[in-house]
């Protein structure tokens, strides 16, 4: 049997598989993010391994006859996120996170330095890695001193799991340290950044063994081990690798807090301009592309909140096949942007409000708004030689049937659902422990699942939300300047 645990945003999230990959319990444990100044985002680790132990509980109180028999765990985590540590392996502060945008200014200098670009693959982004550690530096000298680790949260659950400090691609090409066509810590990128290759984890494939799980863990826990602990992956290889999306045109659309286009590659064909995330698979020689737009669900949560009403309950008023574009355009630029604008500057607006203009239709612009910034991502992954014909469809909108019809005729893409757990990203790093322990191939044991229904693209509104996207660019394009 085996572990996956995903440390997600909200919380971390645990699945029991067996070792052809079936899904026997899930487990789940909040973990609480502060915003101690606006635009901070912090999680502390401890809390991290709080949740990790709430969920081996559960998880062993399901499977009280077998639990023992866990062979392997794979780790799967949010990405970008700084946890430094001291020369003894003690945290020296919260964990600055992915969506925490403090280090803006230090991106911008990074990213202007030309090597970086060519380096990572990617724009230096403020929510990565290094820029943090930048501000750090400039903020809080005595941290920075002394630092003598940088972990991914993952891999700091990984360090309490095994005493080990190690990482894998996939998570690490999120950091602008590493050169991502190589797959390796990148001295001079580090160097540009202020940093020592020191300070880095070893770095394994995701589905290569990465520590043995600690003997006191191994008896508190019951098991009867040796357990290996897979390098595992970043949240979206992750659910690259639930999904079975490892070759080249496999991609799937997340629906979730921020929405994401994701593409597997066979070759590494980084395109920085459009500001395309360009990162490792978490399998050998294979990539990723993807377009990551910030505000997707939490576009519906944010008019959910301002209309006092539950998200839910505003996308059940709408129908639940689409019967064209409103004509009111929303820009869901609520937190800035990422791809293609790469723009921390702009914010979300409603044009084109009518005196009838009531919640219905707020809602269904609100849709269509997030739908137009994805078709966005579809054509900046266009410009990178990326070709998609379908696409799969995961994350909490796509509950709703009016976003599904939206997305897929403003993509005019046949979007696939698949059928069972809604937790890829742990199944993912289940996955990928299977591999490190079995050394079955990826190809093997990373297989689609079954699709429970596709929504075709309304072939006959495909070009009516055309014209209404060109609109949805254009907009953008009129109040970007206006913006800074
Ligand atoms: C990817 C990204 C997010 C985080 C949080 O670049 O920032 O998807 O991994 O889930």
């Amino acid at each position: 049997m085996y572990l996956g645990l995903d440390l997600g945003t909200s919380g971390l999230r645990g699945v029991v598989t067996t070792e052809e990959g079936a899904v026997l319990s899930e487990a789940e444990a909040q973990v609480e993010t502060s915003t101690p100044h606006p635009g901070w985002s912090e999680q502390t680790p401890a809390d991290w391994v709080a949740a990790c132990q709430d969920v081996v509980a559960q998880l062993r109180a399901a499977n009280a006859d077998s639990f023992s028999e866990i062979r392997g765990i794979g780790l799967s985590g949010h990405m970008h996120g700084a946890t430094l540590l001291d020369a003894d392996g003690e945290v020296l502060r919260p964990c600055i996170m992915w969506n925490d945008t403090r280090s803006a200014e230090q991106a911008e200098r990074l990213d202007k330095l030309p090597r970086m670009r060519e380096i990572s693959g990617n724009i230096v982004f403020p929510g990565f890695t290094a820029p943090k550690l930048d501000w750090v530096r400039e903020n809080e000298p005595e941290v920075f001193e002394k630092t003598s680790m940088v972990l991914l949260p993952k891999d700091y659950l990984r360090f309490w799991l095994t005493g080990e400090y190690l990482s894998e691609m996939s998570d690490s090409a999120g950091t602008s340290w590493l050169d991502v066509g190589a797959r390796e810590w990148s001295n001079e990128a580090l160097a540009l950044g202020g940093m020592r290759s020191s300070q880095m984890p070893g770095l394994v494939e995701g589905s290569e063994p990465a520590g043995e799980l600690k003997s006191d863990l191994l008896r508190e826990w019951g098991l009867a081990g040796p357990v290996i602990v897979a390098g595992g992956a970043g949240d979206n290889s992750a659910a690259a690798c639930g999904i079975g999306c490892l070759n080249e045109g496999q991609g799937f659309i997340s629906l979730g807090t921020s929405g994401v286009l994701l593409l597997a590659r066979e070759s590494y064909a980084p395109a920085p301009e459009t500001a395309v995330h360009s990162f490792c698979h978490a399998v050998p020689n294979r990539w990723i592309q993807m377009g990551v737009m910030l505000s997707a669900t939490n576009s519906l949560n944010w008019l959910a909140r301002n209309l006092g009403k539950p998200p839910a309950e505003l996308a059940k008023a709408l129908p639940s096949a689409v019967s064209g574009p409103l004509g009111t355009t929303f820009l869901p630029y609520l937190s800035g942007e990422r791809t293609p604008h790469n723009d921390a500057d702009i914010r979300g607006a409603f044009l084109g409000v009518d005196i009838a203009s009531g919640p219905v239709d707020l809602t269904q612009a609100v849709m269509e708004g997030v739908a137009f910034a994805l078709r966005d991502n579809l054509e900046a992954l266009r410009v990178t030689g990326a070709n998609v014909e379908y696409l799969m469809a995961v994350g909490g909108g796509t509950r709703s049937r009016f976003w599904l019809e939206t997305l897929a005729t403003v993509l005019n893409l046949p979007l696939c659902l698949p059928g069972g757990s809604e937790l890829g990203p742990a199944i993912g790093a289940a996955r990928l422990a299977i591999c490190a322990v079995t050394g079955r191939s990826p190809e093997e044991v990373m297989t689609p699942p079954d699709i429970a229904e596709t929504i075709a693209p309304r072939a006959d509104l495909v070009d009516a939300y055309e014209a209404a996207y060109q609109t949805f660019r254009a907009y953008y394009q009129a109040l970007a300047p206006m913006a800074r």
